[in-house]
C-alpha cells in the first residue's frame, strides 16, 4: 500500500496524543509505559505511569524495591504477573546488563515479560529500530486496512498480520508509525462503529470498500466465562486484621487478602468447614459484612464477605495480623481492597 505510512504519519503529527511516556524517549519509560498498557487503556494508566516514574525513576531503583513496594504502586492495574516480571527484569537488566535495557533482541526477548510485541515497541520507540509491533490496536487496525478474513488471533492469522506489519513500515520511522497505528486504533479505528470518515485511511481501506469494516477483525468465537463463589472471614482483633498472602505464582501472587475460600453452596452455612479446611483456621461466624462481584479476564467471582472471630492464634505461615490503619501498605486485589474499605 503505497500511501500508507505518508497519510499516516502525516495524521499522527496533527492527531497522535499527547503521552507522558512520550516526553521520555528514554528506554526505562517506554519500557515500564509499554507493560502497563498491554490489556489496559491509555485513560487508566497515564496516573500509574506517573506514579510509578517518580518511585522508581530508573532501572536501578526499581530493581532495589522490595515485591511490596512494587505490588502497591501497580495496585489496580491488574495483572499483577506484568509488575513481578518487570521487577525481575529490572533485577537482571542490572546484573547482566550494566543497568541498560540491552538493544540485542535475542537479549531483549530473554527478560521475564518481555515477548514479541513489546521487542517490536521498545526497538522501534526507544531505540529507532525498524522493528514492526502488533498488539490488539494494530491487529485491528491491519485486519480492517487489508481485509484479512482468517481468524485475527489464530496462528495462521497472527502470521499475516505481524507480515503486514512489517512490509508497510516506512524505514527510519518506525517507532513513530507504530504509535501511530496504536493512536489511530485508540481513537478512530475502534472496535465498535469505527469513526471510518474521521479516518486518514479511509480512502485505501480494503475493509471499507467491502462494506465490511463492521465484521472486521473475525475473531474465534469466545467461550463462556465461569462463575465462582467466594466466602471470605474478616477477623479483627485488638485493632488488627488477619490476612493471608497468596502464592508467589499464579492469578495475583504475592498479594493479600482476607482468608478466603471457593464454596459449591450456601456461603454463610460452608464458612467455617471450608476456612478451616484451606487455612487450618477455627473461626466462629458473626455479621454479614458485604457481598462484592468481580470479573477476571477467564472468571467471575462473587465473595460473601462475614466479620468472624477466631480461637485460638492461627499457626499458618500465610497469615499476618495487620493493623487495620495499616492495611494500605498490603498490596491488594480489587475485591479485597473493597473488603478492607468496609472495615477501614
Ligand atoms: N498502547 C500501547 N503502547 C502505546 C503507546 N506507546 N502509545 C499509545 N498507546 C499505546
Amino acid at each position: 500500500m503505497p500511501n500508507l505510512s505518508r497519510l499516516l504519519l502525516n495524521w499522527y503529527q496533527q492527531h497522535g496524543r499527547t503521552l507522558p511516556w512520550r516526553d521520555h524517549p528514554d528506554s526505562y519509560a517506554v519500557w515500564v509505559s509499554e507493560i502497563m498498557l498491554q490489556q489496559t487503556r491509555v485513560e487508566t494508566v497515564i496516573p500509574y505511569f506517573e506514579k510509578w516514574m517518580k518511585l522508581f525513576p530508573d532501572v536501578s531503583a526499581l530493581a532495589n524495591a522490595s515485591e511490596q513496594d512494587v505490588l502497591n504502586a501497580w495496585e489496580g492495574l491488574g495483572y499483577y504477573s506484568r509488575a513481578r516480571n518487570l521487577h525481575k527484569a529490572a533485577k537482571i537488566v542490572v546484573e547482566k546488563f550494566n543497568g541498560n535495557l540491552p538493544r540485542d533482541l535475542i537479549d531483549l526477548r530473554s527478560l521475564p515479560g518481555i515477548g514479541r510485541y513489546t521487542v517490536g515497541a521498545i526497538a522501534s520507540m526507544a531505540f529507532g529500530m525498524d522493528e514492526p509491533t502488533l498488539d490488539g490496536n494494530l491487529r485491528r487496525v491491519f485486519a480492517r486496512l487489508f481485509d484479512v478474513s482468517e481468524f485475527a488471533d489464530s496462528p495462521a492469522g497472527e502470521k499475516i498480520l505481524w507480515e503486514l506489519a512489517a512490509q508497510n513500515m516506512p524505514k527510519g520511522q518506525a517507532g513513530d508509525y507504530n504509535q501511530a497505528l496504536m493512536d489511530l486504533g485508540a481513537t478512530i479505528c475502534v472496535p465498535k462503529n469505527p469513526r471510518c470518515l474521521l479516518c486518514p485511511l479511509m480512502k485505501i481501506c480494503e475493509s471499507r470498500k467491502n462494506g465490511v469494516q463492521d465484521f472486521r477483525p473475525v475473531l474465534k468465537p469466545k467461550k463462556a466465562v465461569p462463575h465462582h463463589v467466594h466466602v471470605a472471614a474478616v477477623i479483627i482483633q485488638r485493632g488488627r486484621v488477619l490476612l493471608a498472602q497468596r502464592p508467589s505464582k499464579g492469578l495475583l501472587g504475592g498479594m493479600w487478602e482476607f482468608p478466603n475460600s471457593r464454596v459449591n453452596a450456601d456461603p454463610a452455612k460452608e464458612l467455617i468447614k471450608v476456612i478451616d479446611a484451606a487455612y487450618k483456621l477455627r473461626v466462629e461466624k458473626k455479621d454479614a459484612l458485604g457481598v462484592i462481584e468481580h470479573a477476571y479476564t477467564h472468571f467471575k467471582v462473587t465473595v460473601h464477605a462475614f466479620r468472624c472471630d477466631c480461637d485460638p492464634i492461627p499457626k499458618n505461615k500465610s497469615l499476618k495480623w495487620v493493623r487495620v490503619s495499616e492495611l494500605d501498605n498490603y498490596p491488594m486485589g480489587k475485591v479485597d481492597r473493597q473488603i478492607a474499605r468496609l472495615i477501614g
